[in-house]
C-alpha cells in the first residue's frame, strides 16, 4: 500500500533535487556572468543617464597657421585645450594617435612649436593640482608618455597590431566627465603650428561626456589583451545611437547627437559605426553637403591568404552619388593636395563630377587645398580637417575618408543634428562650421582640378628629370 506513495515521494524528491541543482547552476552562471562582466568598466562617478546635464555649450576650435591671411574668427585650438585644463577638477582622459608635443626636430622655427611645449608642461603639472590624467594609446615606446607617467599619469596600451594591424587614431578629451573635445587636432606640436585643424569643445555636457567616456573605458579595458571579449559590461555599451540619439540643447538650440566609432570590431553593443553615421548624415541632407577631408579614396586593402588585395569600397561613394543625382543635393568636397595624395583620388573625383553631365539641378564640385611649398621645405599635411556639414547636421571624425582607415584604424565621430532654423542662421555651430568651410573654399589655397592637373604635370616633369619614382608617373596622366 505504501509502495506507490513512497515511490511517488521519492520521485518528487528527485525532481526537487534536480530542480534545485538546475537553479544552483543557473545562479552560479548568473553570478559568473555578472562578476566577469563587472570587472569591465569602472565607476561613473554617480552621474547617470537620468541626471546628466543636457544643457550644453559648444565652441568651434581651429588651428589656423600663422601665415594664412584669414580673418581670425574661431577660437584657437590651443586656447580650447587651455580652457579645458583650467576647468579640470578631478580627471582628464585623453586619446591621441601621437604624442609629440615637444618637437625635437630642427624644423621648429622659433615660436611655432611653443604651444605644444606649453600644453605638455601643463599636462605634467596636473598631478600636483590633484587632477588625474589617464591616457589610452597604442604607442609602446613614447618618451612623452614615459615623462607623463613619471608625473603621475596612468596610461594604457591598446595593442592595435593584435586586433586589426591598424592604429589608435582617435583624438578626444574628456574632462571631469563633463566637458569634451573631439577633432582633427591631436597631441602633436604640428596641430598647434603649421597644420590646419578643426574640432569642437563641448562644455557642461555630462550626458555626451558619459557616452564618450564609455568609448574611453572600452579602450582602457583592452589593456594587455589581444582579443575582444564577446561579453561586454553595460558600462561600455553605447548610451545613444543613430536611431536613438541624445536630445539636448546646444547654446539654447534644440539638437540631437551621438558618438560613433570604428573599426567595426570596436563597436560595442549599440554603438553606431562611423560609416553608418556618415551614411545617415549624407542621406538626411536636404540642400547641401560640404565635406572637408585630407584624403578621399573609395578603396580598401584586404588581407587574403597572406597577400593584400585592393578593392573598391562603395559605402560613401554610393550615398554621395545618390544625394547628388537623385535628390539634387549640392555637394562640395575640399580635399588636400600633397605629394602623398594617392593618384587615383583624381580619377575617383572626376568620376563623381561627371555624374552631373548635362543634368539640371545637379551640382558636385571638388577643390584641392594646396599651398605652394618652398623648395626643400618639409611637407606638412596642410589641411588636416575631417568633417562634413550639411543643412541639418555636422559630423566631425578622426578618419580621412579612405576605406582602409575605417576598416582597421580606431577612431570616433560626433554627429550633431539640428533642424534648419532660419532664426538661427549662421549663429549655430552648423552655421559656424559652414562659414569655416566657405572661407577655405574661397581661399587662395583651394584650387580646382585643372589647377591641380597643371601642378601634377610640373611635378611629373621634375621627377622624370631626376629619374625618381618613375612608376608613379603612370598614374599622373
Ligand atoms: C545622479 O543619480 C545617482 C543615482 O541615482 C546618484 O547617486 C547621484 O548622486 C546623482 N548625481 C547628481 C549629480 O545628482
Ligand atoms: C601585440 O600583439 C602582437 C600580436 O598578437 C604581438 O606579437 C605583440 O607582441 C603585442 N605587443 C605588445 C606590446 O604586447
Ligand atoms: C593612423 O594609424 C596608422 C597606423 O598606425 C598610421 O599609419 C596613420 O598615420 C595614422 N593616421 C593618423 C591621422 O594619425
Ligand atoms: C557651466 O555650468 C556652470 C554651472 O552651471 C556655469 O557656471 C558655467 O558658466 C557653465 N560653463 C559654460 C562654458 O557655459
Ligand atoms: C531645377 O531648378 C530650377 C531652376 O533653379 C527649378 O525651377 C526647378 O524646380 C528645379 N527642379 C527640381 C526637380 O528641383
Ligand atoms: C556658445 O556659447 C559659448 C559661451 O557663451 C560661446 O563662446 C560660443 O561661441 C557659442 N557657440 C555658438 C556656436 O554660438
Ligand atoms: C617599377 O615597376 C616594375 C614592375 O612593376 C618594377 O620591377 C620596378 O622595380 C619598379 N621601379 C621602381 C623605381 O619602383
Amino acid at each position: 500500500m505504501a509502495g506507490p506513495s513512497t515511490q511517488e515521494h521519492l520521485k518528487t524528491q528527485q525532481k526537487c533535487i534536480a530542480i534545485f541543482a538546475l537553479v544552483c547552476c543557473f545562479a552560479v552562471l548568473v553570478a559568473l556572468f555578472f562578476s566577469s562582466v563587472d570587472i569591465w568598466g569602472d565607476s561613473e562617478d554617480g552621474i547617470t543617464e537620468e541626471n546628466c546635464s543636457r544643457n550644453c555649450r559648444i565652441v568651434l576650435v581651429e588651428n589656423i597657421p600663422e601665415d594664412y591671411d584669414y580673418s581670425k574668427t574661431s577660437v584657437p585650438l590651443s586656447a580650447g585645450f587651455h580652457t579645458l585644463l583650467d576647468l579640470a577638477k578631478y580627471s582628464i582622459e585623453v586619446v591621441s594617435p601621437v604624442w609629440n608635443l615637444n618637437s625635437r626636430d630642427m624644423e621648429t622655427s622659433s615660436g611655432s612649436a611653443k604651444q605644444g611645449q606649453l600644453l605638455f608642461q601643463r599636462l605634467t603639472g596636473l598631478n600636483s593640482r590633484g587632477v588625474k590624467l589617464k591616457i589610452a594609446s597604442s604607442l609602446t615606446n613614447s618618451e612623452e608618455l614615459k615623462t607623463l607617467v613619471a608625473h603621475g599619469a596612468e596610461t594604457t596600451v591598446v595593442n592595435m597590431t593584435a586586433f586589426t594591424e591598424g592604429g589608435l587614431n582617435s583624438s578626444f578629451w574628456i574632462v571631469d566627465r563633463k566637458h569634451i573635445y573631439i577633432g582633427s587636432g591631436s597631441m602633436d606640436w604640428r596641430s598647434f603650428a603649421k597644420r590646419k585643424e578643426l574640432g569642437v569643445v563641448v562644455y557642461n555636457c555630462s550626458c555626451l561626456a558619459l557616452d564618450l567616456h564609455r568609448v574611453f573605458s572600452f579602450y582602457w579595458q583592452l589593456h594587455q589583451r589581444d582579443y575582444i571579449p564577446t561579453i561586454w559590461s553595460r558600462r561600455v555599451s553605447a548610451l545613444y545611437k543613430r536611431h536613438e540619439p541624445l536630445e539636448l540643447q546646444i547654446n539654447e538650440t534644440e539638437a540631437t547627437t551621438y558618438v560613433s566609432t570604428s573599426p567595426e570590431l570596436f563597436c560595442s553593443k549599440d554603438r553606431t559605426k562611423d560609416i553608418d553615421a556618415i551614411y545617415q548624415v549624407i542621406q538626411n541632407a536636404k540642400t547641401f553637403i560640404f565635406i572637408s577631408v585630407t584624403d578621399y579614396l573609395p578603396l580598401v586593402n584586404r588581407k587574403l591568404r597572406g597577400s593584400t588585395v585592393t578593392r573598391y569600397w562603395t559605402p560613401i561613394d554610393e550615398v554621395i552619388r545618390e544625394a547628388v543625382v537623385l535628390r539634387g543635393v549640392k555637394v562640395r568636397m575640399l580635399i588636400t593636395y600633397r605629394k602623398k595624395t594617392h593618384p587615383l583620388t583624381f580619377n575617383f573625383v572626376s568620376s563623381l563630377k561627371s555624374l552631373c553631365l548635362k543634368l539640371h539641378n545637379c551640382s558636385l564640385d571638388v577643390r584641392f587645398f594646396s599651398q605652394k611649398q618652398k623648395k626643400g621645405d618639409i611637407e606638412y599635411p596642410l589641411n588636416n580637417n575631417k568633417y562634413m556639414v550639411t543643412d541639418n547636421a555636422l559630423y566631425i571624425g578622426n578618419h580621412n575618408w579612405v576605406g582602409s582607415d575605417f576598416a582597421i584604424n580606431a577612431g570616433v565621430g560626433l554627429v550633431i543634428m539640428m533642424q534648419n532654423n532660419l532664426n538661427n542662421k549662421g549663429r549655430t555651430i552648423l552655421g559656424q562650421v559652414r562659414a569655416a568651410f566657405d572661407r577655405d573654399w574661397r581661399s587662395r589655397f583651394a584650387k580646382n582640378q585643372q589647377g591641380i592637373t597643371n601642378l601634377i604635370s610640373k611635378y611629373r616633369e621634375g621627377h622624370s628629370k631626376t629619374k625618381e619614382k618613375e612608376n608613379d608617373s603612370k598614374y599622373l596622366i
